[in-house]
This record gives C-alpha cells, structure tokens and sequence, in this order.
C-alpha cells in the first residue's frame, strides 16, 4: 500500500479509566499518534484519529472497592480527568468516547453475538480460582502470587509485571485473592474461549509473510507468539462489571475487557460518524493503523485481528508502530505507586507549556528502546533546543524586521547564498517527510530543529545587524529570507508543536498551512505586515525544576514507608540476659554537635546521681541538637567506656530506627524521676 494514502483511520490505545494518564502514555501512544495525524491532516489525507477510555476490567472495580465507591463512579471521575487533560496538550482527536456508553455495548454485544452464531467460539468448562469468603471468582488482577516463569511476588493472574508474561490466573504459584487476602479454592465454570490456534496459519501468513516491514520490536513479538503456537483464549469472565454475555445460559458472565476494548475503535467510530464507519472499517483503500505500548502489542497483532477475522468483514491493521517504555528518573513508570508525571498535574503545574513537554517526550520517544525522563533533561532541552535554537532565531528575525522595516516584510533579491540555504531547507523538508512516512518521529523532530539551526546558521554568517548601517537592500533579502525560514518552522512544526506553531503563525500573519507549502520562500509576501514579536519559548528556572524532583522524591519515601516491614524477632533472649543490661531514665543537660563528626552528638545527662557524657551517632537525624535538652532519654548505664573522637562516652542513648534510616530519641510518655530503672 502506498506510504501515505487517500484515507487512513489512526487508532489509538484505550487507557483505563482508573487513573489519569502520564508521561509514559503520551510517548508511547498518543503524542506520536498526534504528530502523524496532524501531519496527513497537512497533506490533506482523509484521517480520522480514534480514541476513548476503557472503562471495564478488574482494575477499576479493585479501585472502586478501595474508595467504597461504584465502579461507575470512578469510571466518570477518570474518563473527565483523561479527556480534558488530553484535549489540553492538544491531542488532537477526532471522537474521545468510552466503553461504557450505550452504543458501544450494543457494538460490542452485536459482535459477540455475531461470532457465536457463526459457532466462531468453544464453550470450554475448567477448574478456575475461587473466591469462598467473597463469592466470587478471581480472575486477572483479582489474584496475585508468585510468577511461575520469573519467580517474582506479586505478580497478577493476568501478567507478571516484572518478567512481562502474560498470564492465566491458574497458573500462579501461591495464589491470594486480592479481595480478601484468603487462598482461593478451584471451582468449576463454564467459559467462551477464541480458537487463537484456527487463525495460526492466515496470522503467520499475513504478519510474517506480509509484514515485514513492521518495526522489529512489533514483528518479533507477534513470530514468538507464534512460534510458540498459539491456543485458546477465553473472553468471557466471571464478574459483575463488564458487558453482560449476550448468549442464554450466560447469566452473570461478562464479556473480557480485552474482548471489547477493541470493538470500541469501531463504536467510537461509528459514534463520530454513524453508518458511514463502514467506509472507515470495512473498505480495502482505508488503511488502519493502531497506535499502543508493547504492552498490548499481543491483543493487536494476534487476538484483535482473529476476531476481526473471525467475523470476516472487517480490515484488519496495516501497521502497529508500537513503542517501548518511557521510564521516569531511572524506574519504571507506575500509576498504583503514584511514580509517575500526570499530565493534568503537568499542565497545572507548567500553565502554556503544552508543546515543551510533547517536544521532549518526542525528543526521547521509546520508539526502538525503553527511554528515561528526567526533570534535568527536560529543563535542558526547553532551555537549549526550544528557547535557545528555535526561539531565539524566529525572536532575531521578527524583531530585526521591526527595527529596520518597522514591522513590514522587506523584498528579496536572493543571492547564491539564499538559494544553498532554500536548497538545504528542500532537502530537510524530504527527510521530515520519509521520517513521519516511516513513523520516525525523534528523528523527523530533530530534522525539523535542524531548520532552525539553518536558518540561526544563516542570521550569524550574514549579520543583517552589522549590514543595517551600509546596505539596506541586502539586509531586506536577509530579513525576508529569515521570515520565510519563520513560516517554514511554522508548517514543519506543526505536528509536534502545535501551540507554537499558531503563535507564529499569527505572528507572521498567516493563517492557513499545508505540508505542500513547505520550502517555499515566498510564503509571507513581500510589503505585508507582521505582527509585534512575541515569546515562543521562555527559559524554565531552578526552582520549577527542584520542585517537581521534590514531589518525586517524596514519593518515593511514602512508597519506602508503605513497603517497610519490621526487621524480623532475633533470637531468643532470656530474662536473666535482660537483667544484666542496666537501662535507665535520665534528663538532657546539654547536647551538641561534635566537632569534626558527621555523625555524633555529645549529650550531657543527669543520671540521677552525677553528669554523665554520652556519644551517640545520631546527629544526621537532629539538625537541630538542642530540641534534645530538658527531655528525659532512655539510655544504658553499664556500658564500659568507650573514647571516641578524643571524648569519653559513658553508655549508650536508646533511639528507635524508622524506616527511612532517620533515629528518634526514645523517652519516657509521662515524666520520670532521672536515674529511674527501665524494666
Ligand atoms: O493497556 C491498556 O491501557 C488498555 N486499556 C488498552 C486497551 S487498547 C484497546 F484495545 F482498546
Ligand atoms: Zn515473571
């Protein structure tokens, strides 16, 4: 099929609706999905760019249960934060649905049915786990346990989130409910199951034969699903959220949420267009690109596209350009450990900052590998790339041409130079082509930049400000060209910044563009005005920076706290090993730093008796050492002498280990005579 045709339906992963959606979705599926739509819309392609919450599956109703709400409750609360957080860093989509709606559970519905008469399923019954103390049975992230494949705990019955296979919830070794906590028993149950096997040989000739061409990540995965040949797969379960199975005799089972997941790019498409979604769906000219995380690469190469053969009237996907993950300062992104940036948060946080964070997440898109983010990369890159390069260059055209032209596009006479350079914008605009063709989209960024670096190139061979003084008319050839190079950034840019590209846009006084126009030097006329010159980027402080690595490392200790376990019972210690250790209370006199130490403090005690001095090694825990004085302390009295840094301590001060490493001084809940045995 040709590279770019007439129409194409763009995709892209429904996200759950159990959480707001971060940076790791943006790089991987929607932000990349945005360039390339935005870049046909540019060719005038037909395109229509599909997308919606998913809002079934075990996850939300686990969240709903923790809040004490329903399901729907927090189904409505995400799908809101989701899509107007989406709309809000300009995601272009054209239909954000949900599964949820009416319509999709009729698609969804008539789909099941439609395959069940055809006798398209097999009714399997099987031992699964089972819930006593809830009544229920478990399936996917209702069981957790250890994975069989990796060793790792914890893992779901659905998948091993730190090996990456893909689970049935009978397979874990030590399966817990995650409802109760109790060991499910096995019980019988009736389900619906997808020969994945009868579609093996059309699937091996249709990917491996014909799809070559698909990235190396997506196609090696499909061939090791394959290779490994490919089973049966049940897509009903056992719960009472979901769309109820469409079949007597099916009563209080549900469809599997990664059944109609994918029936909601035809619902959502039908609920954008109506009956025309044939058109999008079921003409051979369209082409279907599904844009996701190689999370779901399994559901989109093999089980999707056996349904859709399964019902026989549908296109199947032309390509998969499924990206790696984003990782965020060094772990991997996760929504239950809050280790993540919410792109809500980010827009509260960075208000007018859309397009620097979809430059960087581009900029380090996971297209061929797993990507880190940090904080200190993203202030780099607004500071060095964005402000620096392309900023700064349109800000040295614009305001030249209003100190010497007072704001008027001067006329060109182009010399040789002005010809290399509209040359090399010619050649530049090739390769952002065959890089968006080939869905390459770090790469068509960087090209892009490299036009703002030409044309930042070009104002300082030429210096217009030192020509200004000698020859007008060849620093209104410079100051034109530069304008021209302006509107050119305006075209290219526009996939990927397109908050940036309307500013200048406006600037220049333009308005409509096409991917057509780009290379042209006579795209802002010669005697137009140009408006007053505005900031496209400003620099991000320190500050803004610190606080969000701040907001990470705090939770981080929440995490650390939440996962610390008490260190487990030594041996046994009898009572006479107990007496002989001489506890006591006594009063803080003085307490101070030792010079030289890092670690020690030097505490001056009334033991009841005399002043005692003892060292102990919790100065990193007290900043402040003299919050210590006048309070009673716990300590040992028959120590024997210890020297330490030049000073004699005489016992030990008891202080208690909390989880992030920090000691508290122990003390006494009511006040205690100094000298007073602890026993
Ligand atoms: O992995 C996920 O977040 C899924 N909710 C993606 C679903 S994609 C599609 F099939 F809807
Ligand atoms: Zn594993």
């Amino acid at each position: 099929m040709e590279k770019t045709p007439n129409r194409t339906l763009i995709t892209t992963a429904l996200p759950y609706a159990n959480g707001p959606v971060h940076i790791g979705h943006l790089a991987g599926v929607y932000i990349p999905a945005d360039i390339y739509a935005r870049y046909l819309r540019m060719r005038g392609r037909e395109v229509l760019m599909i997308g919606g919450s998913d809002e079934h599956g075990v996850p939300i109703t686990i969240k709903a249960k923790a809040e004490g709400v329903t399901p729907q409750d927090i189904v409505d609360r995400y799908h809101a934060i989701i899509r107007d957080s989406m709309a809000g860093l300009g995601i272009s989509f054209d239909v954000y649905s949900r599964t949820t709606s009416e319509l999709h559970s009729q698609t969804a519905s008539e789909f099941f049915r439609r395959l069940y008469d055809k006798g398209e399923f097999v009714e399997k019954t099987s031992m699964q786990l089972y819930d006593e103390e809830a009544g229920q049975f478990l399936a996917d992230r209702y069981v957790t346990g250890t994975c069989p494949h990796c060793g790792a705990e914890g893992a779901y019955g659905d998948q091993c989130e730190a090996c990456g296979t893909s689970l049935n919830a009978t397979d874990l070794v030590n399966p817990k409910s995650a409802i109760t906590g109790s060991v499910p028993v096995m019980r019988e149950t009736k389900h619906y199951y997808l020969p994945l096997d009868k579609w093996q040989g059309a699937l091996e000739k249709w990917i491996l034969e014909g799809h070559k061409e698909w990235k190396t990540n997506v196609y090696g995965q499909c061939k090791s699903w394959l290779d490994m040949g490919l089973q049966p797969r049940a897509v009903s379960r056992d719960l009472d959220w979901g769309i109820p199975v469409p079949v007597e005799g099916a009563e209080g089972k549900v469809l599997y949420v990664w059944f109609d997941a994918p029936i909601g790019y035809i619902s959502n498409t039908i609920d954008l267009v109506g009956d025309d979604y044939t058109k999008w769906w079921k003409d051979p000219e369209t082409r279907m690109l599904h844009f996701i995380g190689k999370d779901n690469i399994v559901f989109h190469c093999i089980v999707f596209p056996s349904m859709l053969m399964a019902d026989g009237s549908y296109n199947l996907p032309d390509n998969v350009p499924a990206n790696e993950f984003l990782n965020l300062e060094g772990d991997k992104i996760s929504t239950s450990r809050n280790w993540a940036v919410w792109l809500h948060e980010y827009l509260r946080d960075f208000e007018g900052k859309q397009d620097v964070l979809r430059y960087v997440l581009t900029a380090n898109a996971p297209e061929t590998k797993d990507n880190d983010f940090t904080w200190a990369d993203f202030q780099q890159r607004n500071n060095s790339e964005l402000v620096a390069i392309l900023g700064n260059f349109v800000n040295r055209a614009v305001v030249l041409t209003h100190k010497y032209f007072d704001g008027t596009v001067p006329a060109a006479n182009p010399t040789e130079k002005e010809t290399e350079l509209q040359a090399e914008i010619n050649d530049l605009k090739a390769k952002v082509t065959e890089a968006l063709d080939n869905f390459h989209f770090r790469e068509a960024l960087k090209l892009a930049m490299d036009m703002a670096r030409a044309g930042n190139r070009y104002l300082q061979e030429t210096e217009p400000w030192k020509l200004a003084k000698t020859d007008m008319e060849r620093t209104g050839t410079i100051l034109n060209t530069a304008l021209q190079i302006c509107a050119n950034l305006a075209i290219v840019f526009e996939p990927f910044l397109p908050f940036m590209s309307d500013k200048l846009l406006k600037m220049l006084g333009g308005d409509k563009i096409s991917w057509d126009m780009l290379g042209c030097m006579d795209l802002v006329p010669a005697g137009a005005k140009i408006g007053e010159p505005v900031l496209l980027f400003e620099k991000i402080e320190d500050d803004a920076i610190q606080a969000q690595v701040q907001k990470l490392l705090d939770t981080k200790k929440a995490n650390e706290l939440q996962a610390w376990k008490p260190a487990p019972v030594k041996a046994d210690c009898t009572y006479e090993d107990f007496e002989k250790v001489d506890i006591r209370v006594g009063k803080v006199l003085e307490c101070s730093k030792v010079k030289k130490s890092k670690k020690l403090l030097q505490f001056l005690i009334d033991d009841g008796m005399e002043k005692r001095t003892i060292l102990s090694g919790i100065a990193l825990s007290y900043e402040d050492p003299s919050v210590l004085v006048g309070k009673e302390v716990c300590f040992i009295a028959n120590f024997p002498p210890r020297k330490m840094m030049g000073i004699e301590s005489q016992g030990m001060i008891l202080s208690a280990v909390n989880p992030d490493g920090t000691l508290t001084v122990i003390s006494p809940s009511a006040p205690v005579a100094p000298g007073a045995s602890v026993g």
